[in-house]
């Protein structure tokens, strides 16, 4: 049997995914991708899945890119093709219900810095380096670069980093607001089994609510998203999670969701 791409490892519905082709600094080629999609369509199915971790195996990148040994040879057509395959795995992943959240931990770089920008946040390990280098190849960013880091950092930063494809390192990162954290690479681990208990102890209806509020909303005038903001927070006053969460702060005792 070949060897798995993608390690999956679930712990009370908070799932950690491995990118794992670590002699290709985990680059993304199409059986990558296709693995990924199809695990990503295992949680779709999920409803007790609360939040999805990120990662890439060894200590040197997240991942490096799309592959370019198996770009070199593509033709417009195939080159579409393989675009198109990412951008699907990579909505599958943007549209999960659950908070995701990118753990960088090395080169993070065109595809790879695109599969972050799918992710709802990102933390970086202090030796992370970021860019979307295509142009130094003669492309452009094909997984959703083009669209997502300018939603996520700006227009102006988005066409520097695109234009010029120089690197930048994780305190830039941070600074640019393309990750929301960075630590030293030794305390990331550390930092994953935080956030899995913070995040699997909240309300997962109320978390899955804030995320739809947040997504959703912005793809909407204010008013509208307003709107929608207001039938979430209705909506969470008819499950069980709001009467234990308001009890237990009453009764000065910890909720249990
Ligand atoms: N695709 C395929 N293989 C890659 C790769 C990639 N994106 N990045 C690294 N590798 C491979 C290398 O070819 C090398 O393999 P071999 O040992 O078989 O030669 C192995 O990973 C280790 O890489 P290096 O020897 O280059 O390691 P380094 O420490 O000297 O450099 C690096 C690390 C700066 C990340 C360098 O590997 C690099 O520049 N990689 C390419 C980064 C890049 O350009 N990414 C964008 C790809 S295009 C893209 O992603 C388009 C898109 O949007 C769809």
């Amino acid at each position: 049997m070949s060897e798995k791409l993608i390690e999956v490892v679930d712990s009370a519905g908070i799932v950690r995914l491995t990118i794992s082709r670590p002699k290709a600094l985990n680059a993304l080629n199409s059986d990558v991708l296709a693995e990924l999609d199809s695990v990503l369509s295992d949680l779709e199915a999920r409803d007790n899945l609360r939040a999805v971790l990120i990662t890439g195996a060894g200590e040197k990148a997240f991942v490096a890119g799309a592959d370019i040994a198996e770009m070199r040879e593509k033709s417009p057509e195939q080159a579409r093709d393989f675009a198109r395959q990412a951008l699907r795995t990579l909505k599958r992943l943007e549209t999960l219900p659950v908070p995701t959240v990118a753990l960088v931990n090395g080169f993070c770089l065109g595809g790879g810095c695109e599969l972050a920008l799918a992710c709802d946040w990102a933390v970086a390990s202090d030796n992370a380096i970021f860019g979307q280098p295509e142009v130094l190849l003669g492309v452009i960013p094909g997984f959703g670069g083009t669209q997502r880091l300018p939603r996520r950092v700006g227009p102006a930063m988005a066409l520097d980093l695109c234009t010029t494809g120089r690197k930048i390192d994780a305190g830039e990162a941070l600074r640019i607001g393309l990750v929301n954290r960075v630590m030293p690479q030794a305390e990331l681990e550390a930092y994953a089994e935080e956030l899995a208990r913070q995040l699997g102890g909240n309300g997962p209806q109320s978390v899955r609510a804030a995320k739809q509020a947040i997504h959703d909303g912005m793809d909407q005038d204010l008013d509208s998203a307003l709107a929608l903001e207001t039938a979430l927070f209705a909506f969470c006053f008819a499950g069980e999670e709001q009467t234990e969460g308001m009890s237990a702060f009453v009764e000065k005792r910890k909720p249990n969701f």
